[in-house]
């Protein structure tokens, strides 16, 4: 298939399309990406150019369109267990909550295919045992949300999956199904998934002891980065934890949490 070649004048169009719809700043060096992540749908519907899909995105008649250029424009990398120093946060949390009666309540914030909900899902079944809690993984992309639901993996995405959490939580796959793993029907029917846009006002999702807001701000311009983490902070408990990708800082942005180890910040 030869791509048909996005102009500077285009390029900056999407630019704007996708700081409206999910407050991504896309730098210029992105436009080669845009070019090829959008050329599909171009030629689904047999447009000549950039523009003309550009204009059935801003019709306002084209609404699921818009969602999958959404998803098409966002960066979904995830894994297992990634960044290990927050699991150890977790567990510790998870512990020390063993004696509560109320859930342990952890939001994930933009949680991709679901990898990083699982994770914190496993650390919580495997630490809280009979206690209750709950893992609430969010995203903009539905197509990330629809995957982090089914829970299908390849045994290579699992690979950091500890083993003993491979045994009791996941199933591997046979026949058609080898080299796959499956997230058990327990563990997944345990995590919700469900699409925020962590751009926009926050739907009611109550409040949490961990929000994992990891590796989604490096998207953000500094204003953006501020309104989110403020949102994302009204929802954060006195004593919870906000973390945040090892990449990432909060600066000076808030001054509600106070950071307490690299990319680990506390509400006092
Ligand atoms: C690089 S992934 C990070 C996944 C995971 N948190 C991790 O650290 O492995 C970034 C995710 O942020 C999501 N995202 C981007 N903009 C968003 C927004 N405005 N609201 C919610 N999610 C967003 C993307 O769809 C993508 O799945």
């Amino acid at each position: 298939m030869s791509t048909i070649g996005i102009t500077d004048r285009e390029f900056s169009r999407f630019q704007r399309f996708i700081y409206a719809n999910a407050g991504i700043t896309l730098p210029a060096a992105k436009k080669a990406l845009v070019n090829g992540r959008l050329a599909k749908r171009l030629q689904q519907y047999g447009f000549g150019s950039y523009s003309e899909y550009f204009k059935l995105l801003t019709s306002g008649k084209a609404a699921q369109e818009v969602q999958t250029a959404v998803d098409l424009l966002t960066t979904n990398e995830t894994s297992f267990f990634r960044e290990p120093k927050h699991f150890e946060l977790l567990r510790e949390v998870a512990i020390t909550a063993r004696s509560r009666t109320q859930p342990l309540r952890v939001w994930c914030a933009a949680s991709s295919t679901g990898e990083e909900a699982y994770s914190i899902a496993m650390v919580l079944a495997d630490c809280l045992k009979g206690r209750p809690w709950e893992v609430v993984g969010s995203d903009i992309s539905q197509r990330v949300l629809e995957r982090a639901r089914g829970g299908h993996y390849t045994a290579a995405q699992a690979r950091n999956v500890p083993r003993s959490y491979l045994h009791r939580f996941c199933l591997k796959g046979i026949g058609a199904q080898n080299g796959t793993v499956l997230v058990d029907r327990a563990l997944r029917g345990r995590v919700r998934f469900i699409q925020v846009n962590l751009n926009e006002p926050l739907p009611q999702l109550g409040t949490f002891d961990l929000i994992f807001l990891r590796n989604v701000m490096i998207y953000f311009n500094n204003d953006t980065k501020r309104e989110v983490v403020i949102r994302a902070l009204s929802l954060l408990k006195l004593g919870g934890y906000l973390l945040i990708g090892h990449s990432e800082s909060l600066g000076d942005l808030t001054t509600a949490v106070k950071l307490v180890a690299p990319s680990i910040y506390r509400k006092s």
